[in-house]
């Protein structure tokens, strides 16, 4: 096995919590990166030996951004819904509907070739694990089809048939459906079982119904919730127990207690607030509340069309009350928690070799610097993809 040290690196950022700070940083440091994970980790001066050496000029590297939530398989694309909601139009989970009728119409070549588009610029953004959502097909066949397309691309993969209910059928016909015969199809494809719990979409009683049919076939549950208003979703999320709940936007200080109390991680997705012009989750609340944090980037066609994690990390620092550092720990460890990864989103031996190289001196020229595109080095699995 061919061994490499990534050497001149100024300040690394290990998230190590047996290290020092939120962020467990390593000045004047070196990896050494063996096969597809991290040999070694610490100050350059001690680095042992290896076949290749890769200087970082004294700029910053950090683990590989973890994106704990994205739809990326889907066609057609909502501009025209978005310029019409800069000039005043509300967001509504009914332009989903717009996108399922797109993607239904689209070949199986087509949505992989969309999803696999999104999934390179994420890669070239610093995103070196990704979850992928179905949720745009809505029939058995094309949420299989959604999942085993996702499935090529990433191991994250998530069945959400119940996204909305599609037209020319009731919630009960479809919240059966998706409970059995489309989950019969999905659950080969998918390693978790997600619902929009939300007014409009699914209520708390089917969002309950659906996880646990989920968790008969081996799936585990996440949620959508309280993203266009105050519900039952996030308490819902704490009292099952489940790793994530998402959107987090609308909270009453009981979610917020149930959150902190179980341990679930609130995956906060600034785009959508920045995309949709409602008002930003208070990520500062949560974290001062002792409530487990991640950001990902909800990357879809209708609510939040960015791939960018970077741009979330800049958003969440400006408009989210979070410092630099709570941003990128929430984008890289906070995301592998919301995946319940132990392998990615830290920088330690025996970790997976997912590593960003910055051309900055730290992590903080990520929202100091928005827009501007700081990501010069990417390795994946210990191979440099970038
Ligand atoms: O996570 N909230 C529900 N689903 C997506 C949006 C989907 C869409 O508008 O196409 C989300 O924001
Ligand atoms: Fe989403």
């Amino acid at each position: 096995m061919t061994s490499t040290v990534i050497t001149g690196i100024g300040e690394l950022v290990t998230n190590d919590p047996a290290r020092a700070g939120l962020l467990g940083i390593v000045e004047h440091a070196a990896v050494v990166v063996e096969g597809d994970r991290v040999a070694w980790v610490g100050p350059a001066a001690e680095a042992p030996a290896a076949d290749a050496l890769v200087d970082a000029g004294g700029r910053a590297v950090l683990p590989g951004f973890v994106d704990s939530h994205s739809h990326l398989v889907f066609a057609g694309d909502r501009a025209g819904e978005f310029a019409a909601r800069m000039a005043g139009t509300a967001y509504a989970a009914g332009g989903i509907r717009t996108t399922v009728a797109a993607t239904r119409a689209a070949t199986d070549e087509q949505l992989l070739s969309g999803a696999r588009r999104l999934v390179d610029e994420m890669l070239r953004q610093g995103t070196t694990t990704v979850e992928v959502k179905s949720g745009y097909g809505l029939t058995v066949r094309d949420e299989a089809r959604s999942l085993a397309v996702a499935r090529l691309l990433t191991e994250e993969t998530t069945y959400l048939g119940a996204h909305v209910v599609p037209d020319g059928t009731t919630p009960e016909e479809y919240v059966a459906l998706v409970t059995g015969p489309m989950l019969d199809a999905a659950a080969e494809h998918a390693r978790w079982v997600d619902v929009f719990c939300e007014r409009g979409a699914f209520d708390a009683d089917q969002a309950r119904a659906v996880l646990a049919a989920g968790a008969a076939r081996g799936l585990r549950g996440r949620l959508h919730a309280n993203q266009l208003g105050p519900g039952p979703g996030v308490r819902l999320a704490a009292e099952l127990g489940l790793v994530a709940v998402d959107h987090c936007t609308f909270l009453d200080d009981a979610d917020v207690a149930a959150l902190r109390d179980s341990g679930t991680v609130a995956t906060l997705l600034p785009g959508v607030e920045f995309s949709t012009r409602q008002p930003y989750p208070d990520a500062r609340r949560l974290l001062d509340a002792g409530v487990r944090v991640a950001i990902a980037s909800d990357c879809n066609p209708g609510s939040s069309y960015t791939s960018s994690m970077p741009f979330c990390v800049a958003v969440a620092v400006r408009e989210m009350g979070m410092t630099p550092a709570e941003a990128v720990h929430a984008a890289t460890a906070g995301g592998a928690r919301a995946l319940d990864r132990d392998d990615v989103g830290v920088l330690a031996p025996g970790r997976r070799a997912d590593l960003v190289l910055l051309d900055a001196p730290s992590h903080v020229h990520l929202a100091y610097r928005p827009g501007v595109p700081l990501v010069a080095g990417v390795w994946q699995r210990g191979r440099p993809v970038l």
